[in-house]
């Protein structure tokens, strides 16, 4: 028998405001058009003005109470992944756990911007099978609105708001590749890369908070290699395939590096779930954001092989695959 990190359930929440491509042209010089064939997003959700990233994430962590069935006192260990947080400190996982009511456990932040979700799976999935925590919450919760320059046209038009949820639970099962939880997972970083895609600003260096800046032709250069090798990874590590995967949820920011990336994998693309349409870039909510809209409709299921991957700032990227 060996333990493993088993995903009890999944939850989201989206701010009510939906801005279309073509409210975004009234006020910067694009058109839907150029968003739609460049990116593949046609609208983003963005957070009303006082409402946090520990708000979104209190309502997706709720809903996903919801979805495992289980009570919020029975979890001990709460994640959020966000380079969003409320305040520089404390974590906004605090925020979240008080929201919650709970008052046992520990909850910290996890920072690894887009790759956010993937990095805080991993260090669950370690801590839950190390026997620290037995029940854990992973929240990937985001108000990137409020890190856009909104006249800068090459990085406000690619982003959105929104929080998703994991509760993930410590189970005897054992021990195979047939076992249901987190089977592996591959973090990679390379801080060469880091000013490809950051925020000019922070406590330390500038004292604000500062504006994302990207060099998006850069970051869309590697993203496709990086992706694919670290999925690679993954296979080796298992022995799974291409073929072998019920569902690819990769991380929303790009139509166009999911599609290459599907392609490069020779992946089906009837299996990939794809929210970045709706969703924009939500960086590390993106994935639990598709996972619990993919589970909601009744495409993923308990049982099913599903491949996670991410790739943002820093450059960090990641790869996860569990049966659910
Ligand atoms: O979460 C991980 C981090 N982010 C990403 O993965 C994003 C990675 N990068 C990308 O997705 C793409 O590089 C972008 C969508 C950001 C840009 O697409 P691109 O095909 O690489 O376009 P580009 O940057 O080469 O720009 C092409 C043209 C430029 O005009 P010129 O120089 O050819 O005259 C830009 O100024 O498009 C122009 N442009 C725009 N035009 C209308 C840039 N942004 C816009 C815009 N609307 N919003």
């Amino acid at each position: 028998m060996t333990i493993r990190s088993v995903i009890l359930g999944a939850g989201c929440y989206l701010p009510s405001r939906v801005v279309t491509n073509d409210e975004l042209a009234k006020t910067v010089d694009t058109s839907n058009e150029w968003i739609l064939q460049r990116t593949g997003i046609r609208e983003r959700h963005i957070a009303a003005p006082g409402e946090l990233t520990s708000d979104l994430g209190i309502k997706a962590a709720q809903a996903a109470l919801a979805a495992a069935k289980v009570d919020a006192q029975s979890i001990d260990l709460i994640v959020v992944a966000t380079s969003t947080p409320d305040n520089t400190f404390p974590a906004s996982a605090v925020t979240v756990q008080a929201g919650l009511g709970i008052t046992k456990g520990a909850a910290f932040d996890l920072q690894a911007v887009c790759s956010g979700f993937v990095f805080g799976l991993s260090t669950v999935d370690a801590l839950l099978r190390a026997g620290n925590f037995k029940r854990a919450l992973l929240i990937g919760a985001e108000t990137f609105s409020r890190i856009l320059d909104w006249t800068d046209r090459t990085t406000c038009v690619l982003f959105g708001d929104g929080a998703g949820a994991v509760v993930i639970e410590a189970q005897d099962q054992p021990g195979q590749m047939t076992d249901r939880g987190v089977l592996t997972t591959h973090l990679r970083s390379d801080g060469r890369h880091k000013l490809k895609l950051y925020v000019d600003g922070g406590p330390s260096s500038t004292q604000t908070v500062g504006h994302l800046r990207m060099e998006g032709k850069e970051v869309f250069k590697h993203a496709v290699t990086m992706i694919t090798d670290v999925i690679r990874d993954a296979f080796a590590a298992t022995g799974y395939t291409a073929q072998d995967l019920d569902w690819f949820v990769p991380h929303q920011a790009n139509r166009r590096i999911i599609d290459g990336s599907v392609h490069k994998l020779g992946l089906d693309p009837a299996k990939v779930v794809i929210t970045v349409d709706k969703h924009g870039n939500t960086s590390a909510a993106s994935i639990p954001l598709a996972l619990c809209v993919a589970i909601a409709d009744g495409r993923i299921k308990q049982g099913d092989l599903v491949m996670f991957e991410a790739m943002g700032g820093g450059f960090t990227w990641g790869s996860a695959l569990v049966r659910m």
